[in-house]
């Protein structure tokens, strides 16, 4: 999502400004090219030097520097972006955009671009909940400005309260929404299903798959970076939230079955990543089942088949685990739960499937194509899949963005 994106990141002269080295650093990485533009205040706080170690690249400073390699730089820097980001932004950086005011290099350089900005306030909580403030962000607001956080938290003054920076997992998960806006799947509502569910035993144990997440955290990310509006539904896992995805935890196959219907309402894809259950017992005791000295008999009952069984007007993809007859197995199932695509992978391969960040899937469709790809990292897996889900939806009415 981020490579060989342009990306301006405005630094102002906030205590959070240091964590602009990590914000520069993470998208470096992930292949961008990063302009960092910071106010003179910002850098009281931190050196310009980090900044281009970070990013390989000038570090503007000053409103007219003679010696740069951009031309009018506030006219280049704005026309060459794919988005600016203001990361911490004062509350005076907040006011002087809200008054149009220009009479800073980041200031011009936001009121020159077409880019989409996001802003990210980091203050004191007072500042933060003044009326001036809060009108000036809603103003910003109003002409399409993504703002995001504060969060909540410990702050400079040594109180705890609103104004903290947002966390950087946050800021790089609305770059990557934002920057995806637009993308094919704008406007389309994406069901992603993750995790393995479990089926409780007692109040303490629990029947479950083997599942980390990872593929469907990954496709609930790919397909909010296409522009879709993503709901996922996750059974337990060990992941952070993905951030722009509506989220809804669920524990056992029946609760997972109950919000794959309501949320399928009006989606047009179901993707099933999730490790469902296949029995459940059939009834769970109420109090911890003592241990005793000879072993426990447990009646098990099938779960609901959720894929199979869920109706309505949106394409199904299904996933399939398969330890032998990978094709013929996958191909079984994309017929009997009526899919529009199988992914199956062979888990006796100890690079691909269970916790591993790599996967490597075979991608049969409703003729009988079957695409076997190598060993690809899940996120890699995920945009294969979605390429393919992307090309399978009937064309759209209307595709207007999802807003953020
Ligand atoms: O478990 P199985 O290999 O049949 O899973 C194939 C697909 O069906 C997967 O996408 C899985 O999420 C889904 N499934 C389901 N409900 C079940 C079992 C599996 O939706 N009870």
């Amino acid at each position: 999502m981020l490579r060989n994106k342009t990306i301006v990141l405005g630094i102002t002269g906030s205590i959070a400004a240091y964590k602009a080295a990590e914000i520069a650093s993470q998208l470096t990485q992930a292949g961008a090219k990063v302009n960092v533009i910071m106010t003179e205040e910002a850098i009281q706080f931190i050196s310009p030097v980090t900044f281009r170690a970070i990013t390989g690249r000038p570090v503007v400073t000053e409103m007219f520097d003679l010696a740069s390699e951009f031309s009018i730089e506030h006219v280049s820097l704005a026309e060459a972006a794919d988005i600016v980001v203001v990361a911490p932004a004062t509350a005076n950086i907040i006011a002087k955009l809200a008054a149009g005011i220009a009479d800073d290099m980041l200031c011009c350089t936001v009121l020159a671009t077409k880019a989409p900005v996001v802003i990210a306030p980091a203050m004191e909580t007072n500042m933060y909940n003044n009326p001036i403030t809060q009108d000036n962000l809603a103003k910003l607001e109003a002409h399409d400005f993504v703002i995001i956080g504060p969060a909540m938290g410990w702050l400079a003054s040594g109180k705890e309260g609103l104004g903290r920076l947002a966390d950087i997992r946050d800021i790089i998960g609305n770059i990557c929404q934002v920057l995806g806006r637009g993308g094919e799947l704008a406007g389309r509502h994406i069901v992603v299903t993750a995790g393995g569910t479990q089926e409780p035993i007692d109040p303490v144990r629990y029947i479950s798959n083997r599942s980390s997440g990872k593929m469907g955290y990954a496709l609930a990310e790919g397909a909010r970076d296409r522009g879709a509006k993503v709901t996922l539904v996750t059974a337990p896992t060990s992941l952070p939230e993905p951030v722009g995805v509506d989220v809804i935890q669920v524990g056992t196959a029946q609760e997972m079955r109950q919000a794959v219907e309501n949320v399928t309402l009006r989606a047009d894809a179901l993707i099933m990543a999730a490790a469902v259950a296949d029995y459940r017992p059939i009834k769970a005791a109420k109090d911890k089942i003592k241990k005793g000295k000879v072993g426990l008999t447990l009646e098990l009952e099938g779960t609901p088949d959720i894929l199979g069984t869920v109706k309505g007007n949106f394409i199904k993809v299904g996933f399939a685990a398969e330890s032998s007859n990978l094709v013929e197995n996958a191909k079984g199932k994309l017929k009997q739960k009526g899919l529009a695509l199988i992914v199956a992978n062979d888990i006796t391969a100890s690079d691909s499937g269970f916790g591993t960040d790599t996967n490597r899937v075979t991608i049969i469709d409703r003729e009988g194509k079957i695409d076997s790809l190598p060993l690809l990292r899940k996120r890699e897996v995920a945009d294969k899949v979605l390429d393919r889900v992307a090309k399978l939806l009937p064309k759209p009415k209307s595709r207007r963005p999802n807003k953020i």
